[in-house]
């Protein structure tokens, strides 16, 4: 009688490494380009500049560019921790990676050009971004509420 495949199949295994290589090449990549940020956001209190320091909004945006776009990338981070533990997580995976990316992108895009109470339409990124991250979480916590098969 043919034998069912093991859980770890070869195939199985490989979509797992290719899933978890595309993980750690957007989490660390972006935690490294967002903490560069702070170390400009840094310098610009150093060199005290006036077009960030007393233009409000435009430091608020940044400020908040920088926080999520780290935080962001530390989520796709623990996406690592999460895929060998559910599969199901890397269908939604690319989803959370532009999410990470276009919700820090549209705060700090937002405020370029912006006048003094409205960030400029570049701002769009931040809610397209958001939806992005609902459907990867929200598809991966349906998986993570799925009985596994035989279970
Ligand atoms: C995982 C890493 C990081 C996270 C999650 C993070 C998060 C945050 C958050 C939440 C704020 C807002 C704080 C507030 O307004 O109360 C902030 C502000 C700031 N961060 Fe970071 N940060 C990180 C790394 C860094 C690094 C490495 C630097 C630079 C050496 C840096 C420089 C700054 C500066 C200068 C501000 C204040 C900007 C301003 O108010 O004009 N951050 N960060």
């Amino acid at each position: 009688m043919a034998q069912k495949p093991a859980p770890t199949a070869p195939a199985a295994q490989a979509a797992l490494e290719t899933a978890i290589r595309a993980q750690l090449r957007y989490g660390t990549s972006a935690l490294l380009l967002f903490l560069l940020g702070g170390l400009s956001l840094e310098f610009l209190h150093l060199i005290k500049a006036p077009w960030y320091l007393d233009h409000h909004l435009r430091r608020e945006l940044w400020v908040l560019g920088h926080a999520h776009g780290a935080l962001l990338a530390l989520l796709n981070l623990v996406w690592v921790v999460v895929l060998p533990r559910l599969p199901a997580a890397a269908r939604g995976a690319w989803a959370l990676r532009w999410g990470a990316a276009l919700v820090p992108a549209g705060f700090l895009l937002g405020g370029i050009g912006n006048g003094e109470s409205d960030p400029s339409l570049a701002i769009i990124a931040t809610p397209i971004g958001a939806a992005l991250l609902v459907f990867a979480l929200f598809d991966t916590a349906r998986a993570a509420w799925r009985r596994p098969a035989g279970g």
